[in-house]
């Protein structure tokens, strides 16, 4: 039987989707195969891209967004595989017509083509793609948006999307948006529950995406306050791939503002580092679906040069969206590099896409983390160095779940090979990020046919597993992982085609667990449990 990653899995099931679709407009309106584009819905590592909040917050206009997305085409992110670019709060203010459609200011969003009409959303979108980037757009799942607590300026109600669900966005879709980000201060002020509310929402996506013919990525924005990593990854019919986990990294830098609020404004490395550790739900993360750290300052007032390389560390090894908030237009030539790094980025789209594990403390502050990747024996590393003092650190390979010494050893930042001993030099206040190449440890099997397994062993700390199953349902199951010591959450499972077997990378939690899939949508195959260990 060809094993085939439930990533392929999904794309061709998807791409069978968007065909019949595209075959059923066909139909309708009598047009040949090949005057019809049919677009795949391409689940790539979690999506990289910019997004205009933290450098322009309500101010964000057309003008702007056309400078970001050119700066980016242009500046070799586009090149390195940053696709999105997301107009986030303060594009609309609440208006609305007598039959309900989104009205935005005309100023703001004016004709950029001749023959285009003025306060048309589609004219910003065509732009984006028209330098072959993607469109993202914002919302909010309540009746009102974060516009009613303004950044600067005045408030706004009503700029959110609750009654207007299906309507706002199969707009998004028809304007030619392909991303969405979905915020949380309406639902949040009339304490909803983020888990019915966002499937909601999911549905009307999929009727949108069911009438334009058009993928339109998912991103839920509710802050971690519901603890999403539970139940974003499929439960309830919730299809989003993306979840962030906590607020926001800093409160905007809007250099053009000249306002005194913003002027004190500076990002310091604790801001960084607390969205990470607020981040990390490693037994959550799983091949496909990604806790959201929040967007990237690098480069922004207050950022150091190793307090970038800190920040695109973690988000990396991590493998966390990467969306820019900072103006592109200002970037050093040391950010740029550092966003676009070749290695950094490898580690970042690994295809299993899995959280580090830490595996060691080896003094308070200074933290040892490893992700297991999808080749056999590939681990990324990053030494992190919170103190302000020097550190050297010696790494045990075994808790790796390695076999010995590694044969390769790369240090991303300087693309040089390196000794896999002594001990690795960390400076205060860095991040030494290496890409590692030895012999797994071999793994313990648990075989299964039917939907579960029981008394799984991780009992030396969160582990990294690789489960290969069969979904034929056509739609996403989930599989429940449960430990003894009371741990629970879910995992989606990617349909899977024909003859062929989904894989998931996930890391276990510590201790005993229990697996078990929705009855009737998949059948586990099997799990393979490395050999990890944590201090
Ligand atoms: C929330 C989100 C931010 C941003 C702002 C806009 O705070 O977490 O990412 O979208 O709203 O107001």
């Amino acid at each position: 039987m060809r094993k085939r990653s439930a990533l392929n899995g999904w794309r061709i099931a998807e791409a069978s989707r968007i065909l019949a679709i595209a075959c059923l407009l066909l139909c309708l309106s009598g047009k040949s195969i090949s005057q019809i584009s049919v677009q795949t819905k391409s689940v790539p590592p979690a999506p990289m891209g910019w997004n205009s909040w933290n450098s322009f917050a309500n101010i964000v206009d057309s003008a702007i967004v056309q400078q970001q997305a050119k700066a980016m085409a242009a500046n070799g992110m586009k090149d390195a595989g940053y696709q999105y670019v997301v107009v986030d709060e303060g594009w609309w203010l609440g208006a609305r017509d007598g039959a309900g459609n989104i009205v935005v200011n005309p100023k703001q969003w004016p004709a950029i083509m001749p023959g285009q009409k003025d306060g048309d959303m589609a004219n910003i979108a065509g732009y984006i793609h028209s330098l072959g980037l993607k469109a993202g757009i914002y919302t909010d799942a309540g009746r009102d948006g974060c516009s009613m607590y303004p950044d600067s300026g005045e408030s706004y109600m009503h700029t959110g999307s609750e009654g207007h669900y299906e309507q706002d966005f199969l707009q998004f879709s028809k304007w030619g948006f392909d991303y969405v980000k979905v915020d949380w201060c309406g639902g949040a002020k009339e304490k909803r529950s983020g888990a019915v509310q966002y499937a909601e929402v999911t549905r009307a996506i999929q009727r949108a995406e069911k009438m334009t013919g058009r993928p339109l990525f998912f991103s839920i924005c509710e802050w971690g306050s519901q603890n999403p990593w539970f139940w974003a990854p499929g439960v309830g019919g919730i299809e989003s791939t993306v979840w962030r986990t906590g607020g926001d990294i800093i409160p905007p830098v809007v250099e053009s503002l000249h306002d005194p609020e913003h002027e004190k404004r500076v990002i310091t490395l604790q801001n960084v580092l607390d969205s990470f550790d607020t981040g990390m739900h490693p037994e959550a993360q799983h091949t496909d679906y990604y806790n959201d750290l929040d967007m990237m300052v690098m480069g922004m007032r207050g950022m150091t040069d190793s307090m970038d390389r800190i920040h695109m560390g973690l988000w990396a090894i991590a493998s966390a969206p990467l969306m820019v908030g900072s103006d592109l237009t200002q970037l050093s030539p040391d950010t740029l590099s550092l966003l676009t790094n070749k290695e950094a980025l490898a580690i970042h789209n690994d295809p299993y896409g899995l959280q580090p594990i830490k595996v060691a403390e080896p003094a308070v502050a200074i933290e040892v983390w490893a992700k297991p990747m999808a080749a056999a024996g590939r681990r990324a590393v990053a030494v992190l160095n919170r103190t302000d003092v020097l550190a050297q650190v010696n790494i045990d390979w075994g808790k790796l779940g390695l076999d010995g010494i590694p044969r390769s050893l790369r240090d991303v930042w300087n693309g040089r090979t390196v000794a896999a001993e002594p001990a690795f030099s960390v400076p205060a206040h860095d991040l030494v990020l290496l890409s590692v190449e030895g012999e797994d440890k071999k793994p313990a099997e648990y075989p299964a046919s039917e939907s579960s397994i029981v008394g799984i062993r991780a009992t030396s700390g969160p582990t990294f597993a690789q489960l290969e199953y069969v979904n034929r349902s056509g739609r996403v199951a989930v599989v429940r992982v449960t430990s003894q010591s009371g741990f629970s959450t879910a995992l989606a499972l990617p349909p899977t085609t024909g003859s062929d077997t989904g894989t998931v990378g996930l890391i276990l939690p510590r201790g005993i667990a229990d697996l078990r899939v929705e009855p009737q949508r998949a059948v586990i195959q099997r799990l393979l449990v490395y050999s990890w260990s944590s201090s």
